[in-house]
């Protein structure tokens, strides 16, 4: 990769990069397509596959996360992908590997709570692919809201010379965010799922007459949550999109973030209200 990246540098050629654990799917393809916008038809784009194992936790899903990079491959042929970035652990995490990136800011709460290593492990290998592959442009999905903040607040804060595009989440048709981790669900859970979309519509639908409290609101949500059965609400949030603190108030505006197991299957989501 280094190679390449050299050469391409060398010619003035606009790098883009949509950085994946692979097992791809439409939404890591629109990613791909906002790659190609913002480097246009002479630039080249990046999509990385590799399962990070730093920002697995011991307990976590690291050895079932599922693969199939022979489909990986062909989906980015049709998408339009350049290269595929697709490193081994050991060229990533070579043996004495010590350096580490950590975002204390909005790595806390939410996701930072339920998986407390996890925003390390995922700024540390977010930092290595942007120093690989040097892009102009990196893109990141909403569907992974306080990822995405804390890549953008890490690639500021750490001088990154590129800038960090933040796509839509893509949906299935019931409503459900598309997910790597969907594999997981039996066909029955997968329709139980779209109670996660439901929810945010329903506090979307709520707060559209004037605020309402975040306690009252959370508690109508765990209520429509709970009618699945085999779901388990892991929280639900609402907070300022910008500075990622709980608001008292839910209101037009307010992020709601979701996180919620279906069975063993941890799905998160979240949307503007
Ligand atoms: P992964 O879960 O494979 O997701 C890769 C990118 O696709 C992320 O930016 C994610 O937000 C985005 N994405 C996932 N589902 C999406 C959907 N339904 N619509 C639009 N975009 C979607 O997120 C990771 O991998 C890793 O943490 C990574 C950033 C690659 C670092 O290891």
């Amino acid at each position: 990769m280094q190679r390449q990246v050299k050469a391409w540098r060398s010619r003035q050629i606009p790098i883009g990069l949509a950085p994946t654990m692979g097992f791809l799917h439409e939404g890591h393809l629109s990613l791909v397509a906002l790659a190609r916008k913002a480097v246009g038809a002479k630039g080249v784009v990046v999509l990385s596959i590799y399962v990070n194992p730093t920002q697995f936790a011991p307990t976590e899903d690291l050895a079932a996360y599922p693969r199939d990079f022979t489909r990986d491959r062909d989906l980015c042929r049709h998408a339009g992908v350049d290269v595929i970035f697709a490193p081994t652990d050991g060229e990533m995490y070579p043996g004495g590997y010590s350096a580490y990136v950590e975002e204390e800011r909005f790595s806390k709460r939410m996701e930072g709570d339920a998986r407390p290593t996890h925003f390390r492990g995922v700024a540390t290998v977010v930092a290595k692919l942007f120093n690989i592959v040097q892009p102009k442009a990196a893109v990141f999905g909403q569907k992974d809201f306080q990822q995405a903040a804390v890549v953008k607040k890490m690639a500021a804060d750490l001088n990154f010379p590129l800038k960090v595009i933040v796509g839509p989440t893509l949906r299935e048709p019931s409503g459900l965010a598309m997910s790597s981790r969907n594999k997981y669900l039996t066909l029955e859970q997968r329709q139980q799922a779209a109670v996660l979309f439901q929810a945010i519509n329903k506090a979307k639908a709520a707060v559209a007459s004037g605020p309402v409290p975040a306690k009252q609101l959370e508690a109508e949500l765990s209520a429509l949550l709970a009618s699945v059965p085999d779901s388990r609400v892991d929280y639900i949030e609402f907070f300022d999109p910008e500075t990622l603190e709980a608001v008292e108030n839910a209101r037009k505006g307010t992020q709601l973030a979701l996180a919620v197991f279906i069975g063993k299957t941890r799905l998160i989501d979240n949307g503007m209200l």
